[in-house]
């Protein structure tokens, strides 16, 4: 075996590599010397690797869950997937914009109970100093109040979260805004609104968080983007629009990213009973301010949040929640029928 063979095989990818490869050796009738050659070098990969983990500056609560967690190999999203293990968030530094309600909110309690340090982001200060203090260890998470259409905002709060923590282990991208209102009669502004929270923002905030990720090789994107980022419907094009494109960006970024131990996970729920119908801007701009049909008898924002958790940790490219992820098959495999079906039906 030349050693530079063994050396291109991806870090985080030595172990699953070397066995599958040490297999198909021993099929071929290879030399067993080979074989152990191959298997010492690949472990010895392996070791180099899940020693790797950056020593934490964090307080000595989490340095300790840090030191279990930096027994556990490094992580690829393909190699997870590949073979079903799933990474831990306890001691990870997690940051999450939208914190201060809905599914937001939510998942910051259940990645409070994962054992995570959670960034939690806003605009509403007060709202998120609630929900720091209601999640498991108050004290080992962040308020980091923020508005996300202020662009020249975010570079100052990156540094604060990687002054405090020393590292930002994952994003996730979930504030976001919807509309209503067909494409003729929105104004250009609610359209600009909602790419700039929903797409600009998120595009932005990952570009100043990945430096620090690129240059520890290690790190997860997560956004949540919708079923509608998947299909369109009527009396939503800017949302759609907005949710189609940041799952357009993290398609590409996964591709850029996988070369430095990144991972990128995209999440599209269906309805999730929140106040995103209230907050969403009707097509003059104007909050729409009523909680609609589909939205209230969509699913409860904590098992949304459980079902993004278990996709974090299994480092999914992709996951569609809700009883509505139907129609993302039905679009892609019987696209005729999907689209009569979504000119009868609209959104309420
Ligand atoms: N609910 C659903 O049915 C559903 C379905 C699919 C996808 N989603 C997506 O899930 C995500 C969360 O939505 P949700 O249902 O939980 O809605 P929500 O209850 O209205 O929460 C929206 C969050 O975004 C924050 N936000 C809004 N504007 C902001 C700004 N300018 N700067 C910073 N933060 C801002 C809000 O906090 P502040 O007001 O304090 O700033 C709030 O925490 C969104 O991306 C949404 O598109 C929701």
């Amino acid at each position: 075996m030349r050693p530079e063979r063994i050396q291109r095989v991806p870090c985080g990818q030595a172990r699953p590599l070397g066995e599958q490869n040490a297999k198909a050796f021993c099929q071929a009738n290879l030399n067993i010397q080979a074989v152990s050659q191959f298997s010492s070098a690949c472990s010895k990969t392996y070791s180099d690797q899940s020693c790797s983990t950056t020593p934490s500056p964090l307080a000595s609560h989490g340095e300790s869950r840090l030191h279990v967690r930096s027994k556990l190999p490094e992580t690829k999203p393909d190699q997870i997937r590949e073979s079903f293990v799933t990474t831990s968030l306890t001691g990870k530094v997690v940051w999450l914009t939208g914190a201060s309600s809905g599914i937001g909110k939510a998942l910051a309690y259940a990645l409070a109970n994962e054992g995570a340090h959670v960034v939690l982001t806003a605009r509403r200060e007060q709202e998120l100093l609630d929900v720091k203090a209601r999640c498991a260890l108050p004290d080992d998470h962040l308020v980091v109040p923020l508005d996300l259409l202020q662009s020249e905002t975010f570079e100052p709060a990156v540094h604060r979260v990687l002054e405090h923590f020393g590292r930002i282990d994952v994003l996730i991208n979930n504030a976001g805004i919807s509309s209503r209102g067909d494409v003729v009669d929105t104004g250009m502004t609610v359209f600009q609104h909602v790419m700039g929270l929903n797409y600009f923002a998120a595009v932005q905030l990952t570009k100043l968080v990945l430096p620090s990720m690129i240059e520890r090789k290690s790190g997860q994107v997560v956004t949540i983007s919708s079923l509608l980022g998947k299909f369109g419907a009527s009396g939503r094009s800017a949302y759609c629009s907005s949710k189609h494109a940041i799952i357009g960006f993290c398609d590409s970024l996964r591709a850029e990213v996988y070369k430095h131990g990144i991972a990128v996970t995209v999440v599209c729920p269906g309805f999730v009973r929140t106040n995103a119908s209230y907050n969403a801007l009707e097509a003059d701009g104007t909050p729409h301010g009523k909680l609609d049909k589909d939205i209230r008898n969509g699913i409860p924002s904590d098992v949304c949040a459980r079902r993004i958790v278990k996709a974090i940790k299994a480092m999914k490219r992709e996951v569609y929640i809700g009883k509505e992820s139907y129609a993302v098959y039905l679009n892609r495999f019987l696209p005729g029928l999907f689209s009569r079906l979504v000119r009868h039906r609209r959104i309420k």
